[in-house]
């Protein structure tokens, strides 16, 4: 492949250029940074799952292995840089489905043997904190969070408040105790008959619902941890009673449900950040992870951070959900230190930060 004129104007010798590659559930990705930019962030997802109500991790290893080469394929062509330009592949270890780690491990290995260039081993939670870091060519408007600042994680499997002192040194200070945000989405939506995943349809149907037709339980959780699993199981009792009484009833009242069940989850994730930035003093807040996407949490968050004088960070939304643009910049930010990781690493499908 020629090198593309964008490539040339922007190669430097001391250019970093990173693969990234993320397989920890059911997207595959690859994107590639230059330095602190993203270039490419391609995702493949998997519809095979919408059938089952949830991924099935088979299927999810199985699917990966369909799309890895295809997605770094595209990755580089879309970066219009050559492989041989990479400095170094970056890879999620986890943490996340085990048969769905091996097939990015392997590959990020074995891709970065031929080529004789280094591996970088990164954590999927740390990962999407860092995705606040991303931005594109020519995004002169990009800011990054200063440190320290605070950031609500919330995707499908966790739900956390870090403290992020570097691009490097993160606490968490805050975590679910049981069900991610994410799951109780999913949950919900499966009881309403929506197919998995079902938080994106919740937000679509919450548009045009009244918030407050419904009212749910706020769990009663101490410190800044929280719990999902009560508000899960109230929403199935309220469904049981109410469709007992009226079976059309979901049908009749879709999106003010789902308008007063999203309104919970967010107000209840608010609370404890609130309660996290007057404790620590820190004022700078980001979201990140899936349910970030979530467009009644971003405006809830815009309008907490104007009326409490936050400086509020919000990723763009294709760095929310799992991508590999968020590895490729964690793999970069860990590059100067050069604590490569070695051929005979493994996956880690609990990986504590
Ligand atoms: O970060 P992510 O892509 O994968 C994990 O690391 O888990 O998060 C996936 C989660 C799913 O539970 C999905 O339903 C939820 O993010 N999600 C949303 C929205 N988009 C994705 N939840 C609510 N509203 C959305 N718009
Ligand atoms: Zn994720």
């Amino acid at each position: 492949m020629a090198i593309s004129t964008f490539a040339l104007l922007v190669m430097n010798t001391s250019d970093v250029y990173i693969l990234g590659i993320e397989s920890s559930c059911d997207d595959t990705s690859a994107g590639v940074t230059c330095n602190s930019i993203v270039l490419s962030n391609i995702i493949a997802g998997q519809r095979v799952h919408e059938a089952y109500g949830g991924v099935v991790p088979e299927l999810a290893s199985r699917a990966h292995q369909q799309n890895i080469i295809p997605v770094v394929n595209e990755a580089l062509l879309h970066a219009k840089i050559r492989k041989e330009q990479l400095s170094a592949v970056a890879f999620t270890r986890g943490p996340g489905l085990m048969g769905s780690l091996l097939v990015g491990t392997s590959f990020a290995k074995s891709f970065a043997l031929a080529l004789g260039i280094p591996i970088i081993e990164v954590n999927h939670m740390q990962a999407h904190v860092i995705a606040n870091f991303a931005s594109r060519p020519g995004d002169e408007q990009f800011t990054a969070p200063s440190f320290p600042f605070l950031c609500l994680t919330v995707s499908g499997g966790h739900t956390q408040i870090v403290k992020v002192m570097s691009h490097a040194q993160m606490s968490v200070i805050g975590q679910t105790t049981d069900d991610a945000a994410g799951e109780a989405f999913d949950k919900a939506a499966k009881l309403l008959g929506l197919p998995y995943p079902g938080g994106p349809l919740i937000d679509q149907h919450a548009k045009t619902g009244n918030a407050h037709a419904f009212k749910f339980p706020h769990p009663d959780v101490p410190n800044l941890n929280y719990s999902f699993s009560g508000l899960k199981t109230a929403f199935l009792y309220f469904l049981r009673k109410e469709t007992s009484q009226n079976p059309d009833f979901i049908k009749e009242h879709l999106h003010d449900i789902c308008a007063s069940y999203q309104y919970t989850i967010v107000q209840v994730l608010l609370e404890k950040l609130q309660v996290a930035v007057e404790q620590t003093g820190i004022n700078t807040v980001a979201i990140a992870g899936g349910v970030s996407a979530n467009s009644y949490l971003r405006s809830a968050m815009r309008q907490m951070s104007n009326d409490k004088h936050w400086k509020l960070f919000i990723p763009k939304f294709e760095y929310c959900t799992d991508n590999a643009a968020m590895i490729a910049l964690s793999g970069y930010y860990k590059f100067p230190e050069k604590n490569f990781a070695t051929q005979d690493i493994a996956p880690i499908a609990r990986y504590p930060f």
